[in-house]
């Protein structure tokens, strides 16, 4: 099964994803909105084939995400597994891989969506919070939960602590998720 990521930052979980080393799923392209992002080279250095693009040199949504579907066609790619895309995915892509686009947020949705969910929950006073994977839809952060694991928020923690803590708690979880549900439909 070939799979690309999109991602648009350091890359700490496509690296997870790779380290898996899921004997069933390829991850047959990186697909990236940001030229600078550290995620390009992870890419690199495990020889997963990449294509960047800058959405300005684009008149709109629609009009970058056919020649991202077009990429991903060449590479004949059936799931796409976003790692901290900043995008909102729109219908162009959407309509062509139902159920077939999951995400990853540090929070246990549907608390905290959007940016920096890790600060929303340690400025909130949350005594937990947690990582979900879910499918995408057209919102921010709010298609159908797939799986959740909570992690805990001790009174005296920083910011930092509580991030590497959901962190680590990611970079298990998604490659197991993406595992299933690839087994699961194969
Ligand atoms: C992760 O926290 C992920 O849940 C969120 O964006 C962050 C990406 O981090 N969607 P990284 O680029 O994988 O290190």
């Amino acid at each position: 099964v070939r799979a690309a990521v999109f991602a648009s930052g350091t890359g700490s979980n496509f690296q997870a994803i790779m380290e898996a080393d899921d004997q069933l799923c390829d991850i047959a392209l990186l697909v990236c909105d940001k030229p600078s992002a550290a995620v390009i080279d992870k890419a690199k250095k495990f020889g997963v084939p990449t294509f960047i693009f800058n959405p300005k040199d684009f008149n709109s949504k629609a009009d970058y995400e056919r020649v991202l579907l077009e990429e991903l066609r060449k590479a004949s790619v059936s799931w796409i597994f976003l790692a901290g895309y900043m995008r909102i995915v729109g219908p162009v892509l959407l309509s062509e891989f139902p159920a077939r686009i999951v995400n990853i947020h540090p929070s246990l949705l549907p608390d905290f969506p959007g940016l920096d969910a890790i600060g929303q929950a340690y400025e909130a006073g949350a005594d937990t919070t947690g990582v979900t994977v879910h499918y995408i839809d057209d919102g921010i952060d709010t298609g159908p939960i797939i799986e959740q694991q909570e992690v805990p928020v001790y009174p005296d923690d920083t910011k930092e602590q509580l991030t590497d803590r959901v962190q680590q708690v990611e970079h298990k979880l998604y490659p197991q998720v993406i595992q299933r549900l690839v087994e699961a439909n194969t």
